[in-house]
């Protein structure tokens, strides 16, 4: 039985916080989830739920959670709070319907896991008088302020899988492939699978690319001897059949492309992701109960940050292009 009255808020007077998922779905949003209610309830908050995002705060889908809600979610992808996309919300009338509602209900402040848009969302709030922490929940990994965005890793993880098992057909039939994975405008996706996954070739949107060069260098390994090829192909940079079009009609060789889509959303997450995502939910409701607002959780190395959200939204995500020329070096 937890004591309450040890572990009774150091922020004195709050009582009630809420917790949102928003944008696209990330495995390990359910750990944060449950860090939150746990954490929460540990000091003796009362944690609400809302459901689908800003979508459903506007319509007021929330349910009070309690240690009981979050159990068996820790192993599950996607999101037990179900996310949703919300135009309104983008509109000065709907932070400000947003932010009524919140105070109807009493909730004080609000965490957010998701994206830069949704980290948007939550400044709005702050500025209209609601706390708000943001956690970075998104696979794409584009979100300044953290080495690792929650789902990120579990989505490495599927990606290399994929090409894992693509390596043994075109082997069998000594092929091209062309893999487009997702990323939306990053290149972290493509660049860290095609690292552990050893591709021949990796395409980013942070590397401008010849397909004249790509194909050399493609060429060159088949005369020392490779069986096969697989290029991968991070969506920012553009459509995987079309690149593997011009790869055929440039060769003639038998080129196969694979999108992997939303399978990268899904997926239990990897213990990386569930510790990460445990350690930045119980982080926000820290932050919280020290009377903090408007930031955003990260981690650097091993450490967790907590970043202002202004900062975050100025800022512009950095890749490490020295991992992609590591690459480019080990897969000759
Ligand atoms: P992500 O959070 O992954 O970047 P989106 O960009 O789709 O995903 O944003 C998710 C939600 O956040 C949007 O549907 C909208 O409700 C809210 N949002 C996005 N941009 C803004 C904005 N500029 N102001 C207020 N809310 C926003
Ligand atoms: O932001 C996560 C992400 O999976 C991107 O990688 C991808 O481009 C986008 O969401 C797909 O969005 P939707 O699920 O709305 O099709």
């Amino acid at each position: 039985m937890v004591d309450k009255e040890k572990n009774s808020p150091t922020n004195a007077g709050m009582k009630r916080i809420g917790i949102l998922t928003s944008g696209g779905d990330a495995p390990g949003m359910n750990a944060a989830v449950r860090a939150v209610v746990r954490k929460g309830v540990y000091h003796g908050l009362e944690v609400v739920g809302i459901k689908h995002g800003y979508a459903g705060l506007l319509r007021e889908e929330m349910d009070l959670l309690d240690l009981g809600s979050v159990a068996d979610i820790i192993q599950r992808g996607g999101t037990k709070l179900f996310t949703a996309r919300c135009e309104e919300f983008k509109t000065p009338e709907g932070q400000q319907k947003g932010a009524e509602i919140l105070r109807k209900h009493d909730i004080e402040a609000l965490i957010v896991i998701g994206g830069d848009g949704s980290y948007r969302g939550a400044r709005a709030l702050s500025h209209l008088g609601i706390n708000t922490i943001g956690l970075p929940g998104t696979i794409d990994n584009d979100i300044p302020g953290t080495d690792y965005t929650i789902g990120f890793d579990t989505a490495v993880n599927t990606v290399i899988e994929a090409i894992d098992k693509i390596r043994d057909t075109a082997t069998s039939h000594e092929r091209t492939y062309v893999v487009e994975v997702m990323g939306r405008n990053a290149g972290d996706i493509a660049m860290i699978a095609g690292l552990a996954g050893g591709a021949e070739s990796i395409l980013i949107p942070e590397s401008p690319f010849d397909l004249d060069q790509v194909l050399v260098k493609l060429r060159k390994g088949v005369e020392r001897g490779k069986r096969h090829s697989i290029i991968l192909v991070a969506e920012g940079v553009g459509h995987g059949m079309e690149i593997g079009e011009k790869i055929a009609a440039e060769t003639g060789w038998e080129v196969r492309v694979t999108v992997l889509g939303h399978l990268q959303r899904g997926g239990s997450p990897t213990a990386f992701d569930r510790i990460l995502a445990s350690r930045m939910g119980a982080m926000a409701v820290d932050l919280l109960l020290e009377g903090q607002t408007s930031k955003v959780v990260g981690i650097r190395g091993t450490k967790l940050i907590a970043t202002d959200i202004d900062e975050i939204l100025e800022s512009k995500h950095e890749i490490d292009l020295s991992i992609y020329e590591l690459a480019g070096i080990l897969s000759i």
